[in-house]
């Protein structure tokens, strides 16, 4: 289906009560509907948004175009939890209502400042010729969990020498001041990253654009994110318009970042090493990190990608969120560990301990659709091993190690219904190890794989046939020894 403009653009509000029940009907009966990740009831979820801790409650709301599976009219949408593994739907966080987010309530971040949540977020809209402008727009949420919205924005203006691709505020706190990041477009057509400062979170001060190596590196950078961790300074950042290098930037648009000293708000410089990809899979975009009351730096991502056609589409609906992931630093880089709160899913558990060599094997219990298992591969000699999930008569995806190359390989060629082929259906990454561990959480259309306790992720959406349930462990040209624990989930 086409979706003209005014389709795009059209408010819920427009939406007859049978329409939309027709729609929630459809996208109901969608094989592919997630189980334990954060999905739309119906329409489009992208980009995380005011990730935050408030009130003792887990705050998290999404980018959300609620008519159909397309970039339309984005809403902010608000869920919240206690524990970070089940949330509760809460309803719409932030409407489109005005001249300046007319076209859509953008992305931004939450911050606590007096008792109440500070809601920062880009006013999207366009004028009568379609030229896009963009403002920095406030919303208050407060203890009641009621939502205003400030009627003026706060950034009007764009400073000098940028495009009106200018947003994505993310704000922090250092001492008594707030900071905030926004992904900008220089005139010249590079991305990059600019800071303003503020005492108020209502009167911001430009302070000028942060000063890094990457001068010429993509078109636009979009989501960025800045915050310290262990003595460190982090800018996580997702760059449009990076060519395929090697195993690297493979998806249409990346997601990654630099790691330094510690910003220098003065001067604006980050001095850092080369910029890192986030993760190794084919659908992770513009995630969002949180420090929660255990002082945890916990990110979750958008799963999906901009642009390309899902087979949910159909269906009404796309996308969903990653799972929490925790962050610590080690060696220069960042290492993700899925939340501890992620074991209350555990059910029924299974485990081997077994030798492969040259075969495939496959064993009582390890079977499902939806599931956590962690495979420890050592004393290897083979030349490949790993393990295939969601087998079916044709169909099977799989990840493995390849000891000759030092490559994790996720294979997605056989997993189902193809997701934008175009771009490849193997994910490879680098990885010099005498053990491999597999970490996998999987729902009914995707997989996210920790590898080696979070070195590496490989995230994923799959479409699989729903009675592709098996699992099978394989060694190839010589053996592995093979420790695996499988939990089925509620
Ligand atoms: C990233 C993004 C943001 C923007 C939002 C709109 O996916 O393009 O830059 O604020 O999505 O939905």
């Amino acid at each position: 289906m086409i979706w003209t403009t005014e389709q795009r653009y059209r408010r819920i509000e427009e939406a007859s009560a049978e329409e939309l029940s027709e729609l929630r009907a459809k996208v109901k009966g969608c094989k592919w509907r997630q189980t334990f990740h954060i999905q739309p009831e119906t329409g489009l979820l992208n980009d995380p948004n005011g990730f935050s801790y408030f009130n003792g409650e887990y705050h998290l709301f999404y980018q959300w175009f609620p008519l159909g599976p397309v970039h339309g009219l984005k809403y902010w949408y608000h869920t919240k939890s206690k524990n970070l593994v089940h949330w509760e739907n809460v309803g719409i966080g932030i409407a489109p209502t005005n001249e300046y987010d007319s076209h859509g309530c953008y992305s931004g971040s939450a911050i606590e400042h007096e008792g109440k949540l500070y809601l920062l977020y880009t006013g999207n809209s366009r004028d009568r010729n379609w030229i896009r402008h963009s403002y920095q727009c406030l919303a208050i949420m407060d203890q009641t969990g009621k939502i205003e919205k400030r009627k003026e924005p706060v950034i009007h203006h764009i400073p000098n020498g940028y495009t009106n691709h200018f947003r994505d505020p993310k704000v922090w706190k250092e001492g008594k001041t707030f900071f905030t990041v926004i992904g900008a477009q220089r005139e010249n057509k590079t991305g990059c990253v600019v800071l303003y400062s503020s005492n108020d979170l209502i009167n911001w001060k430009f302070e000028g654009e942060i000063k890094t190596n990457l001068g010429a590196f993509g078109y636009m950078w979009e989501c960025p994110d800045y915050f310290e961790l262990q003595g460190y300074g982090v800018l996580i950042f997702s760059p449009q318009g990076i060519e395929p290098y090697e195993d690297h930037y493979q998806n249409l648009y990346q997601s990654g970042y630099i790691i330094g000293e510690k910003l220098d708000v003065e001067r604006l410089s980050l001095s850092h090493a080369p910029f890192q990809e986030i993760d190794r899979g084919f659908d992770f975009y513009a995630p969002q990190t949180m420090v929660d009351g255990n002082g945890r730096r916990i990110l979750i991502g958008w799963m999906g990608m901009p642009e390309i056609e899902y087979p949910t589409d159909k269906s009404g609906w796309a996308h969903c969120l990653t799972l929490p992931r925790e962050l610590t630093i080690s060696d220069n880089k960042l290492i993700q560990k899925p939340v501890k709160e992620l074991e209350l899913l555990r059910k029924q558990q299974y485990e081997i301990k077994d030798v492969i060599d040259q075969e495939k094997k496959m064993y009582n219990g390890f079977i499902g659709t939806t599931f956590e298992m962690i495979c420890d591969f050592e004393n290897f000699d083979a030349k490949e091993f790993g393990v295939e999930f969601r087998v079916g008569d044709c169909e099977k995806t799989i990840i493995k190690y390849d000891s000759i190359q030092k490559k994790v390989i996720l294979d997605r060629t056989f997993s189902g219904q193809p997701v934008a082929e175009e771009y490849g259906t193997v994910r490879k990454c680098f990885l010099d190890a005498a053990k491999v561990k597999f970490h996998l959480f999987v729902d009914t259309s995707s997989v996210e794989i920790f590898i080696n306790d979070g070195e590496e992720v490989f995230t994923s959406r799959i479409f699989p046939q729903e009675d592709s349930k098996g699992i099978r462990f394989f060694a190839e040209g010589g053996k592995v020894l093979l420790h695996t624990t499988k939990w089925d989930f509620e």
